[in-house]
């Protein structure tokens, strides 16, 4: 199989696993909502690396659909690549502007990419997709990229977005109006996909000339090319009219025998004459509830880039601020109808004017749904522009032409900052030391493979949850002092609450029990960094 290779690559190809956990800072001030959690709709602030790092322990398997609208790499964006690749070639490329004269571009891009196209599928349920908006500056690396992360095998489709509503008489050769989504599962097999609602025009092609009692119909192609072993022979129609077979390299769908069955049961027009090629009559009635969605969007149907910045305008007026690549809410909406239920989350880790979170409350609305949005924008407008956007959908924006958003569509969100690295360096300094919530997740997530829920933390015995295998503790404060004298004693492990009943995963600086204690109290301990203790020298052995 051809393989992709761009420069840099066997750098990235696994650094989402060096790519340090965060601390994740939930920031009333900037949310909406009484309660700031991360188990809220998000928006947060940072280099999605880092952030998609910090949400695995709490979102691993858990989003059905990631939407997400990259940096087209057109030249012109003014994207910069800045992962701490540690490398001396990709330190020269950090800081400067990817544009069109740069000739390693592409393998810019690659780069950026890989490792968070890696960590995205680790997001992914087991039926989940994602949906990635591209042109024709990097669709084919993209979808080589893809193949590689995702699997050929998971492949969906590339479609087809018309952006645009009239040419471009400027262009130099063609003017482009479209764009792309590929769309790839995490495992195909599991991958189901949603049906768009009929329309009153694709309805109306149904009609009842004969008067069935069965409702209106359409009729259906009964030949086709697929070769068919019963499918050649000669019909004679109701009318006495000979026809001698299919036409030339086509067969008919179905067998002699059955063609005569489905005439009985009124199954077959002829035409009114009764001696047409027969069709196959379709019943509305019988066919699915929803329409198989093609690979060709107009704009007609999910707006065009206009409308995704008349929407902007409309909710920000006078405040309004250059944003020059929002996209339509119904584009949004669409893929988020065919790829989630109402209950999914739907994560977009380059969320811009966050367009995601604009269609997903609208929904919600629309369908009493309680889908939740996960968005990441690591520019400063994360406040200004991604979340503000969200606070005045919610709220309502009396000015707004459109009526849902007058009203407001309802909903709370938390704003949360991407906080400090979880080095093990900085707990032995104690000058960064991480809050007990987002060491309790990084320990369990990385010692249990499992998703971290810090709702069930209890503070007072250290309790941070229940993986498959174990009660799990942490004996931590964000404090030296309490570091420096803390130790899982004979004492502590007897008192230790009775929990699920599984064995006990218990992380503290360090321990004052021998191994025998260990195994009665059924305690598998897990020294907080190594290097604490070291530089610490308890005071008993
Ligand atoms: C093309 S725009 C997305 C527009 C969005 N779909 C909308 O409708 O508004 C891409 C966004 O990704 C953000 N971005 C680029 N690199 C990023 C990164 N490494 N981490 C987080 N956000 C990033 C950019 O700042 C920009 O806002």
């Amino acid at each position: 199989m051809p393989s992709l290779n761009f420069k840099g690559k066997a750098l990235v190809q696994n650094f989402h696993l060096l790519v340090p956990f965060h601390e994740l800072k939930p920031v009333k001030a900037k949310s909406l909502t009484t309660k700031p959690s991360l188990h809220d709709n998000l928006v947060v602030h940072g280099d999605n690396l880092k952030a998609l790092k910090a949400l695995l322990p709490y979102y691993s398997g858990k989003v059905k659909c990631v939407c997400i609208d990259p940096p087209y790499n057109t030249g012109n964006e003014g994207w910069v690549y800045n992962d701490k690749v540690n490398s001396p070639m990709m330190q020269e490329w950090l800081g400067k502007v990817v544009d069109r004269e740069d000739l390693t571009r592409h393998d810019k891009w690659l780069c950026m990419m890989m490792p968070r196209l890696k960590l995205m599928r680790e997001f992914l349920t087991d039926d989940g997709v994602i949906c990635i908006s591209i042109d024709d500056n990097e669709v084919h690396w993209l979808r080589a990229l893809m193949d590689e992360v995702f699997g050929e095998e998971n492949f969906v489709a590339t479609i087809i977005w018309e952006k645009v509503y009239s040419p471009k008489s400027s262009a130099r050769f063609f003017s482009e109006n479209h764009d792309y989504i590929m769309v790839y599962a995490r495992r195909k097999e599991s991958f189901e996909l949603g049906l768009l609602p009929r329309t009153e025009e694709a309805n109306a092609r149904y009609e009842n000339p004969d008067n069935d009692k069965r409702g209106p119909w359409k009729p259906g192609d009964l030949s086709a090319r697929n070769p068919y072993s019963k499918g050649v022979y000669a019909i004679k129609c109701p009318g006495g009219r000979v026809i001698k077979g299919p036409p030339p390299g086509n067969y008919w769908r179905v067998s002699e025998e059955n063609l005569w069955r489905l005439h009985t049961d009124n199954r077959i027009w002829w035409g009114e004459d009764k001696n047409q090629v027969p069709a196959i009559k379709r019943f509305l009635t019988e066919v699915k509830q929803g329409l198989v969605p093609e690979t060709i969007w107009t704009y007609k149907e999910v707006g065009h880039t206009q409308d995704a910045k008349r929407s902007l305008l409309d909710i920000f007026g006078d405040d309004f601020q250059v944003f020059t690549t929002p996209k339509p809410v119904e584009l949004l909406k669409r893929i988020i109808r065919l790829c989630t239920e109402e209950d999914s989350i739907v994560m977009d880790a380059f969320a811009g004017s966050a367009t995601t979170a604009h269609a997903v409350l609208e929904m919600n609305k629309e369908e009493g749904a309680v889908r939740r949005f996960l968005l990441i924008e690591s520019e400063d407008y994360a406040d200004t522009l991604t979340a503000e956007r969200i606070r005045r959908i919610i709220k309502g924006v009396p000015k707004a032409k459109e009526k849902a958003l007058q009203m407001g569509l309802g909903g709370t969100f938390t704003f949360v900052e991407v906080g400090n690295p979880m080095h093990m360096e900085s707990l032995l300094k104690g000058s960064k030391l991480p809050s007990f919530e987002d060491l309790a997740g990084y320990v369990f997530y990385t010692a249990t493979g499992e998703d971290f829920d810090e709702r069930a933390i209890n503070r007072k015995t250290g309790f941070i949850g229940t993986s498959a295998q174990y009660d799990v503790y942490l004996l931590y404060e964000p404090d030296l002092e309490y570091l420096k004298n803390t130790a899982l004693t004979l004492d502590m492990a007897r008192e230790l609450p009775k929990g699920s009943g599984k064995r006990r995963l218990v992380f503290a600086p360090t321990k004052y029990l021998d191994a025998i204690h260990l195994e009665e109290h059924r305690i598998d301990f897990c020294q907080l960094p190594f290097e604490i203790y070291k530089a610490i020298k308890p005071k008993k052995a």
